[in-house]
């Protein structure tokens, strides 16, 4: 075959070098419009699995590389005049020109023909070519000229960065936040030769405008950031070498996506490679790593197809999938680590204690949890630990004793005091007549608070009969329902150490439907009653229209929920939710898509939020001052034109101002169109915004499933309690069960059930060595 890589890049290069080593025949050539050793930028990080493929691939560049790199095991972060460090991260650094370099003569060695200072201006100048790399990088020019093709999906991100070196050297993986009188920079620092290492600093927009950053120039920005971070540069220059770019050198990171990989155009297939076809933010720096994967599994399709010509078209194709899964896989960790560094000023820096702001930190991406933080630095995450227990009240006796992690440390609001922070989320079993608590509902609670939860929920409980979502809910409207909340309450009070929450709610629109199993949302054939919302739109297309609520309405509704308060209170619940969220009643207001009101209560944020803060405010004037409430919202409706989790922050600081304890971050069922995008904790940053942006405590909730994800986000800060739904259905013990997965033996169990944990114990860790 006839191969021509345009862009002499880590992608181009290490394609050409591959396919020659493979297949000698191949005629390779890479054209590069630069000098040989004429490049921008200064270090690149890889991964250790990055360096094992191409370890296999080609062990004589590897080795090259090999010594060439800086390895180093260390974060360290400086913040707010604390210097913290961790250990056993794993990184290898090496300069982006001594890795061209390397692989330049790695070509040469192999027979690859080096174009250099020759400017592609399109794939037709290669009519002879069987197949043409469109190496040439996130500015893509091939790319451009099929864009239609190409469908390339583009983002800019609002942060500016500049990529500066220094030849103070850093031992650690370095970050280093300094706040200006315009907001917050960082520096991201990396030693990746004897004499250099990388300073990226990175700002917002804001601070960016504010400073007039866009009109310095480049010796001026190089200044201005050596002012900045002239404690950690202790004397120090900065240095720059992107002279090839014009101006201020400030630039913005834009994310890339392509919609297809590889074209035919007419003489040769035509394919993107590297950062010609997607992008990863520097933030865990994956460009090259991402432009090498590329050219390998490239190459191994080739191989394994023989390196035939007529094979060309279904091999793209097949890199074109694979790849396709991985580099969305390293783009979703890219841009949480990213969109950290976009709002760690405004979000993290001024609320949370250094300790906390270094775990939030690591754990940036999402891809490194409690328990590889473990792995990674067992003495580290252990004195964090310490510290967060130590915060919660329960100092450890000394510094051997292994340390309850943050998710069963006890939390207090109020005069309310969890014994730890495993929340049983509110769950509707439709197995109410009349709205009355029965047998099941005490067997069904009674087994969860036996659990371990600290905090155990009553489903959506319903407060007058026409509040109902189906004929099967609970309800709290008269005296014989007090009496049948009391026995569960009183039960798990008297056998368990978990507090007790009632979740009030109106179902409103969707009200009126049969029990989930006999179709969940659709419309009762017999026996339903008129409906009532914030505006008379129906669910579904074939549901009920409900009544627009008029002033006589919201008064009997107010009055049915402070009923339903005094009844719970008398009742003996600990903690009161008011359900805001799944499109019932009060959500109805929340939402666009469901308020279409002309009045006081609807159009503004103030306005759709006027009635649900009016029930609020009213039963909170008769709930107990030393009881909590929460307030569980949707803070997004998944749908165009619907509440997206910037309205549930306005939102939450309205509940707030109003007296709301704490914030239940639940999302979506507002609309029939929605579409949630699903996944591991996937409400959970809606709980993190709210949280440390609005400043009020949370509840996280959604596919959080293991006491992994739990310790991660209560460590991290990103909510204060976890809510676990469908684990529980499954395991009424989940919280002690996951105590014990990870070889928590302290945490009681019901001691008529203790020599169920003991065996349970030994099993696990029977399995644990069977599978070392
Ligand atoms: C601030 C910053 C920090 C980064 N840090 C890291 C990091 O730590 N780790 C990491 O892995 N990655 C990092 N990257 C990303 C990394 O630089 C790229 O992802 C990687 O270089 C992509 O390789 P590539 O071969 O696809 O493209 P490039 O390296 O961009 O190579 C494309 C080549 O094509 C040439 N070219 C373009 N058009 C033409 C044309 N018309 N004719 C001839 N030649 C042409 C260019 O001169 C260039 O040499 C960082 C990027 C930035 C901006
Ligand atoms: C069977 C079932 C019933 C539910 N009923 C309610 C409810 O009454 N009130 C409520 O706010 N959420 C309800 N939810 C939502 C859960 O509280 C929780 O937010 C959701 O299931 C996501 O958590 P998970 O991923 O741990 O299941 C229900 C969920 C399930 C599975």
């Amino acid at each position: 075959m006839r191969i021509v890589c345009v862009g002499g890049g880590p992608a181009g290069l290490y394609f050409g070098l591959l396919m020659k080593r493979l297949h000698p025949a191949h005629h390779i050539t890479v054209v590069e419009r630069n000098r040989p050793y004429d490049t921008f930028g200064w270090g690149v990080v890889f991964s250790d699995a990055t360096m094992d493929a191409m370890q296999r691939w080609d062990p004589d560049s590897a080795a090259e590389i090999q010594t060439a790199f800086n390895h180093w095991d260390d974060i360290e972060v400086f913040f707010k005049g604390t210097r913290q460090r961790t250990s056993g991260h794993g990184f290898v650094g090496i300069g982006r020109r001594k890795l061209l370099n390397i692989l330049q003569r790695r070509c040469e060695a192999l027979g690859v023909e080096l174009l250099f200072e020759q400017e592609v201006d399109s794939d037709l100048d290669f009519p002879d070519a069987d197949l043409i790399i469109a190496s040439d990088g996130f500015n893509s020019r091939i790319r451009a000229r099929y864009a239609d093709h190409f469908q390339p999906d583009m983002v800019v991100r609002p942060n500016r960065y500049i990529w500066l070196g220094t030849n103070k050297l850093f031992d650690a993986f370095t970050f280093d936040f300094r706040k200006t009188e315009h907001g917050w920079f960082q520096a991201h620092i990396y030693k990746f030769d004897a004499e250099t290492s990388t300073f990226i600093v990175e700002t917002t927009e804001e601070a960016y405008a504010a400073h007039r950053l866009g009109e310095l120039d480049q010796a001026q920005s190089v200044a201005f950031c050596e002012r900045v971070f002239a404690e950690v540069l202790g004397g120090a220059s900065l240095m720059t070498n992107a002279r090839h770019l014009r101006g201020s050198a400030w630039l913005n990171f834009t994310r890339l996506i392509c919609g297809r990989w590889s074209t035919f155009n007419g003489r040769s297939h035509v394919v993107l490679m590297g950062d010609a076809a997607h992008t990863a933010h520097f933030a865990i720096g994956a460009g090259t790593k991402l432009a090498i994967d590329d050219a390998i599994e490239l190459a191994r399709q080739f191989d394994a197809a023989g390196h035939r010509r007529d094979a060309i078209a279904d091999v793209l194709v097949r890199y074109e999938e694979i790849r396709r899964v991985d580099v969305a896989r390293i783009q979703n960790a890219a841009r949480n680590a990213m969109e950290w560094f976009e709002v760690v000023g405004r979000r993290y820096a001024d609320t949370l204690a250094p300790e906390q702001f270094m775990y939030s930190m690591l754990t940036r991406s999402q891809r490194i949890s409690h328990e590889n933080l473990r792995l990674r630095d067992r003495a580290w995450l252990e004195g964090y630990e310490r510290w967060f227990a130590t915060r919660a009240g329960i100092a450890p006796r000394n510094t051997t004793d292994r340390c309850l992690p943050p998710m069963f440390t006890p939390y207090s609001l109020r005069g309310v005091t969890l014994p730890n922070r495993i929340v049983v989320s509110p769950m509707a079993v439709y197995s109410a007549t009349d709205g009355m608590p029965n047998d099941f509902h005490l067997v069904h609670l009674g087994a969860r608070a036996m659990g371990g939860a600290g905090l155990v929920f009553g489903e959506m409980t319903c407060v007058s009969p026409d509040a109902r979502i189906t004929p099967g809910c609970l309800g709290l409207w008269n005296q014989a329902q007090a009496d049948g909340w009391r026995r569960i309450i009183d039960f798990v009070h008297a056998n368990t150490a978990a507090k007790f929450g009632i979740q009030l709610g109106h179902a409103g629109r969707k009200g009126a439907t049969k029990v989930a199993w006999d179709g969940i949302d659709q419309p009762l054939e017999a026996g339903d009653w008129p409906l009532i919302s914030a505006s008379a739109l129906p669910y579904l297309r074939h549901s009920a229209v409900p009544r627009a609520m008029d002033r006589a309405d919201m008064d009997r509704v107010t009055g049915d929920f402070i009923r339903a308060a005094e009844l719970a209170a008398a009742a003996g619940a600990d903690w009161l939710e008011l359900h805001c969220a799944h499109g019932y009643l009060l959500s109805s207001f929340l939402s666009p898509l469901t308020n279409q009101r002309t009045d006081a209560y609807g159009g503004s944020h103030a306005n759709r939020a006027r009635y649900p803060l009016e029930v609020f405010h009213a039963i909170r004037a008769v709930w107990p001052a030393d009881r909590p409430i929460s307030v569980r919202l949707s803070c997004h409706d998944w749908t165009e034109g619907g509440n997206t989790p910037d309205d549930a922050a306005i939102y939450a600081a309205m509940f707030k101002e109003a007296g709301a304890d704490l914030i239940d971050c639940s999302s979506g069922q507002v609309s029939k169109e929605e579409k949630p995008v699903y996944g591991r904790l996937f409400q959970t940053p809606f709980s993190d915004l709210i949280r440390n942006e609005v400043g009020i405590p949370t509840i996280a909730v959604g596919a959080i499933s293991e006491a992994d994800h739990a310790n991660s986000i209560i460590s991290a800060g990103r909510a204060d309690l976890c809510a676990v739904a469908r684990p529980h259905l499954a395991d009424p013990a989940w919280a002690l069960h996951e105590a014990a997965k990870i070889g928590l033996t302290s945490i009681p169990w019901p001691k008529q059930y203790f020599a169920g944990k003991q065996q349970y114990e030994t099993n696990l860790a029977r399995a644990a060595d069977t599978a070392k």
